[in-house]
């Protein structure tokens, strides 16, 4: 995701730079921890999860035509971090029947992590958008409308698969993180 947006030249400005460093870093963290879960629990090994990762297609086809600018990018971004929030405060009872504190302790920093990324991105769109604003609500209508007619993968974003991602939770994603951005900045 990260060398897609560099490739379309789509991060513009420092905060944004900022934000996707400490972005992809946390990520990283939460992909290994999903690793290691599955390799105790379904007893797969690291070395086929990564390459099964690495065989994803990574077709940004569907979503290019919401990626036109640095504001678009960090819209799309603050709203996926929100679904997958939610989308992981959904799971919580599965990684609690796992039976091990340490699983329910991850998941809620996993949680946690997704709804700062989403508030940083929010405080980028309202530090360096605020003009554009007005947007939003159309763009994250377009990127709904989008997620429910095309399956796309391995772009770390929208990766939207599994009954938890349903149509409430991506209403609630979107008025949530419409809610996040008409709330003025807490300087
Ligand atoms: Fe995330």
């Amino acid at each position: 995701m990260k060398q897609e947006l560099v490739a379309r030249d789509l991060i513009a400005s420092d905060e944004a730079a900022a934000f996707f460093n400490a972005w992809a870093i946390d990520e990283e963290r939460h992909t290994d921890g999903f690793i290691r879960i599955i390799e105790l629990v379904a007893n797969g090994s690291e070395k086929t999860l990564r390459e099964r990762l690495e065989a994803r297609s990574h077709d940004f086809g569907p979503i290019v035509e919401h990626l036109k600018d640095e504001f678009s990018v960090m819209v799309m971004i603050a709203f996926d971090e929100m679904c997958t929030c939610r989308a992981y405060a959904a799971e919580k009872p599965f990684y609690d029947a796992l039976g091990n504190n340490t699983f329910h302790h991850w998941l809620r920093e996993v949680i946690a992590d997704e709804a700062v990324h989403s508030m940083n991105a929010v405080n980028v769109i309202c530090s360096r958008y605020r003009d554009r604003i007005g947007q939003v609500g159309t763009i994250l209508d377009n990127l709904i409308r989008a997620a429910d007619t095309l399956r796309y993968s391995g772009t770390f974003v929208l990766d939207y698969f599994g009954a938890v991602y349903s149509r409430e939770l991506l209403a609630d994603s979107r008025l949530a993180t419409m809610r996040n951005i008409a709330k003025p900045l807490i300087v």
